[in-house]
């Protein structure tokens, strides 16, 4: 049957079987092959692991740690990633399909992420404020939020719930995750991790199912401070409209179009790298995907001719193979909502000048070819709308004014890829296009220590940095009256 087997809830530092005793299916894609089964979680496990997550929110043994031996703890978190990145690796390369040689890659930056909060824990402070009375001290401090609930996606499993689950913790908050259905595994054996690495039980949780099951039980929780989620555009919507009734705050990264613009300036030949990258890394299945390609007419026809001849290159197959450049979509229905759009775009008057067809990548798995699609514009969906594939849509433009409206038309504006070796130009492309995060000469760079953060539909609040602290910590503001003076008129207000 399956090669990993059963896994349960991680609640309260132990596995838990689910309160109704049913179990869902995850499989490899590159085969379509079972892989494990998963606990089906429903709103009785949801409560059961934010009692855990509230329990241990006001446990001495958290609440009273020192900042500096909570991010030792992290530290620790770090080193145990590390140590255990291959099996890690290995695993999420068989749940979504994503190329072991990126996951590797992946897995070595991820401990930079705990070592990263663990370095700023004892650093969350406040602010003396001068108030007018001298006599008055007034003082802030940055508190944690209580229970924050985390929902991931299944494009990068790890270092999604990781972009969350860090600056959490280090703020001192308890945490309970939602992973992505099609990707329990390595969230699962992350939760193991927390434990070795000496964190208390309950500090983090993790309840495995769907999104309309457990996932909403999540959102909906009252005992839950906030919510954390990167996933579509249309979930996040509604979990804005839960949270917001309940006057809590939620986090949110979502989908994207991003724009990938190259000028007649730019190093073609590398651009053309930039935008194959963009593109057809990680079979297209990025927020950040660069699915739109704007390059000006007078190298439109070079960049055109180097992306194609690239794509009908790349090696499809196992992602466990080294030399395999393409794997498959994370699931059969991703596959064919590729396919859809594909379709969508032919129908619309889209040329696909190479791919365009599913495959089973001789593997029996839910592979889709490198697509280049050309004659489109801003009317059609393929352009408007987010695929999540390894599908780029090329269209030329004539000047620097008409790319930056072009790219700009766009619900989207989580990043944006420019290719110049003009400077001028450079910044003020980057001053111009509408998104959060904005790449010169290069394409899909991130780091822990660089805050981004979706505009327009592509999210709310920021991710990573020193700057996400604000979002898993909230403002509190003392006033000390150190005059012995008896209280002046009652009558006003005292500043
Ligand atoms: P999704 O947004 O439905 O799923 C993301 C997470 O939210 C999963 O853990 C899911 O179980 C959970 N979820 C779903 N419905 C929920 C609800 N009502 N309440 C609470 N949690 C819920 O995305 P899905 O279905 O996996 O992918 C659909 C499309 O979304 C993709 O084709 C892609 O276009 C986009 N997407 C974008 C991502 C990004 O990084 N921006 C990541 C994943 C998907
Ligand atoms: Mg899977």
């Amino acid at each position: 049957m399956s090669d990993l087997g059963q896994f349960e809830h991680h609640i309260g530092g132990e596995w838990v079987a689910p309160a109704a005793g049913e179990y869902f299916e995850s499989t490899n894609p590159a085969t379509g092959a079972a892989l494990y089964t998963a606990a089906r979680g429903d709103a009785a496990d949801v409560s059961r692991a934010v009692r855990a997550a509230r329990t241990a929110f006001e446990d001495p043994r958290w609440r009273d740690l020192s900042q500096t031996r909570r991010g030792h703890l992290l530290r620790r978190l770090g080193d145990l990633v590390g140590e255990h990145a291959e099996e890690l690796a290995r695993m999420e390369t068989q749940d979504n399909g994503k190329l072991l040689r990126e996951m590797r890659g992946q897995l070595t930056t991820l401990p930079e992420y705990y070592w990263y909060y663990a370095g700023l824990a004892d650093k969350i402070q406040g602010d003396v404020i001068p108030t007018s009375d001298r006599r008055v001290l007034n003082y802030t401090t940055r508190e944690p939020l209580g229970v924050v609930g985390a929902i991931t996606p299944w494009n990068s499993p790890l270092t999604l719930t990781t972009s969350k689950l860090a600056p959490a913790l280090c703020a001192g908050n308890t945490v309970v995750i939602k992973p992505s259905e099609y990707t329990s595994a390595t969230v699962l054996k992350l939760a193991e991790l927390v434990l070795e690495a000496g964190f208390p039980p309950g500090a983090v949780n993790v309840v495995t199912g769907f999104g309309p099951e457990a996932g909403q039980a999540l959102v909906d929780h009252p005992d839950l401070a906030k919510i954390s989620f990167t996933g579509s555009t249309g979930t996040g919507a509604r979990i804005a409209a839960s949270t917001a009734a309940r006057f809590i705050g939620s986090t949110l990264e979502l989908g994207g179009k991003s724009p990938n613009i190259v000028f007649e300036d730019a190093d073609v030949a590398n651009a053309s790298m930039g935008v194959v990258a963009g593109i057809f890394a990680a079979a297209g299945q990025t927020c950040i995907a660069g699915s739109r390609v704007f390059a000006h007419r007078s190298v439109y026809d070079e960049l055109l001719e180097r992306v194609t001849e690239r794509a009908r290159s790349i090696r499809i197959g196992d992602p466990l193979q080294d030399s395999t450049e393409l794997g498959p979509l994370a699931f059969a229905d991703q596959r064919d909502k590729v396919a859809g759009y594909v379709d969508i775009g032919r129908s619309e008057g889209a040329r696909v000048l190479t791919g365009g067809r599913p495959t089973d990548g001789g593997l029996g798995g839910f592979f889709y070819e490198p697509t280049v699609l050309v004659d489109v514009d801003n009317s059609m969906r393929v352009v408007r709308e987010e695929i999540f594939g390894p599908v780029a849509a090329v269209m030329p433009f004539d000047s620097e004014e008409e790319v930056v409206r072009l790219a700009n038309d766009t619900e989207y504006g989580l990043a944006a890829g420019v290719w110049t070796s003009d400077l001028s130009r450079a910044h003020r492309m980057a001053s111009r296009l509408e998104a959060g995060t904005i790449w010169v000469n290069t394409y899909r760079a991130m780091s822990p220590m660089s805050p981004r953060q979706g505009f327009k539909n592509s999210g709310v609040g920021v991710e990573h940095g020193t700057e996400t602290i604000r979002e898993y910590t909230r403002l509190k503001s003392v006033w000390i009256n150190t005059s012995q003076e008896p209280v002046a008129d009652p009558f006003v207000m005292r500043s």
